[in-house]
């Protein structure tokens, strides 16, 4: 049984040069989230007895029969073939079919990255029954085939996927930035909008962008690098401020691009432009930064605070937007753009 913790991208990834082997066009960062927060549990077993490869997700049975899950499948088959090859006292079990049961404690295919912690859980279970090395960079090169925002999870703390230059892929993989331990006072609330499906899937999505998209080419060339290195550095100097600033902005120029894709792609939607507002005018109120919103490929926020301002952060959130009610537009002043007086800052 093996679980994998959700994530939230701080720098995104949007963008491929090499669709088949999952190469990016511009390398990115990633928060891997407490295992409290969003996680998936995945266990695989594997018997001669077995007709075919299967996969269930959440009770729902998926098909392993895709481009990117077959790669996935016999990338590992093949380590297992030399591990048995250098030891022959261990069962030739690579070629029996797998039964692979997962379950994701949040919504599936709604923006918050379940093919990411997926991937990686599925990876993560087979790896462990197939008693392969367990090197989690080399290990993403294979996550990374199978949904390329999975590479970044296999490890916790903060991730960083070096896009790489090789036309074969082999340096394009995840290291680790920092572990989790490094910012213990770093803290993330996950703000569910909408569980539903997307209508746009990433893979689909990413390549109308690139594709279709002015902004885009600006975005990989003249914006991106520059950030990779100065989110890296905030991270490092546990510089919140910072932090913060490069992920709203990295947010708003990962929907901006989408935007200008044709037809254009919209993730956001009126709650996840009021959660925008509302932090921004938190930030305003306190007079600092003290928390930072990201969306992925869907209207579901991610907001990342320091536990010295939890008081501020989740008292608002929960002032305003709570997962019984919903947003209170009453409550929320959208004439005068402010936060009411009523609300004790
Ligand atoms: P998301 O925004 O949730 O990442 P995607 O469209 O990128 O949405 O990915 C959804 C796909 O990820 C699913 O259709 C499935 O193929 C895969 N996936 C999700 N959860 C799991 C899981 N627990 N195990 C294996 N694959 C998974
Ligand atoms: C918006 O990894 O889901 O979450 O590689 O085609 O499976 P595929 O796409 P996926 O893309 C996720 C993009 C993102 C941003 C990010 O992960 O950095
Ligand atoms: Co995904």
């Amino acid at each position: 049984m093996l679980t994998i913790s959700g994530s939230a991208h701080t720098l995104k990834y949007w963008g491929k040069r090499d669709k088949d082997l999952n190469l990016p066009t511009n390398s990115s960062i990633s928060v891997t989230l407490d295992q409290s927060d969003l996680r998936t549990l995945t266990t695989a077993s594997c018997s001669s007895k077995f007709e075919s490869d299967r996969l269930w997700i959440n009770g729902t049975t998926y098909s392993l029969d895709t481009p990117r899950s077959k790669q996935v499948l016999a990338d590992l088959r093949s380590l297992r073939e030399e591990v048995e090859a250098k030891d022959s006292s261990l069962p030739k079990i690579s070629h029996f079919p797998l039964h692979i049961v997962s379950e994701n404690n949040f919504p599936t295919a709604a923006g918050l990255a379940s093919s990411a912690a997926g991937f990686a859980a599925l990876i993560s279970a087979v790896a462990n029954l197939y008693k392969l090395p367990t090197d989690a960079s080399e290990l993403s090169k294979i996550a990374r085939k199978g949904s390329g925002s999975a590479c970044r999870s296999l490890f916790g703390g903060y991730v960083a996927w070096e896009m790489g230059e090789l036309e074969n892929g082999e340096d394009s993989k995840a290291v680790l930035v920092a572990d989790k331990k490094h910012w213990p006072d770093m803290k993330a609330a996950i703000l569910v909008v909408s569980d539903m499906k997307k209508d746009v899937p990433s893979t689909s999505g990413m390549q109308l962008t690139v594709h279709t998209s002015d902004l885009f080419q600006y975005r990989i060339t003249e914006v991106v690098p520059k950030r990779f290195i100065e989110m890296k550095d905030a991270i490092l100097k546990k510089d919140f401020p910072k932090f913060a600033e490069l992920t709203m902005k990295d947010s708003n120029s990962f929907h901006s691009v989408c935007l200008d894709s044709y037809p254009p792609i919209f993730y956001l939607n009126d709650t996840s432009k009021r959660i925008i507002k509302l932090i921004n005018l938190l930030n305003e109120s306190v007079g600092e930064t003290v928390a930072a919103y990201t969306f992925d490929a869907g209207p579901n926020a991610v907001i990342y605070y320091e536990q010295k301002n939890e008081k501020y952060v989740l008292g608002l959130l929960h002032h305003f937007f709570n997962h019984l009610d919903g947003w209170s537009e009453e409550k929320f002043d959208s004439k005068t753009s402010s936060i009411p007086e009523s609300y004790p800052l």
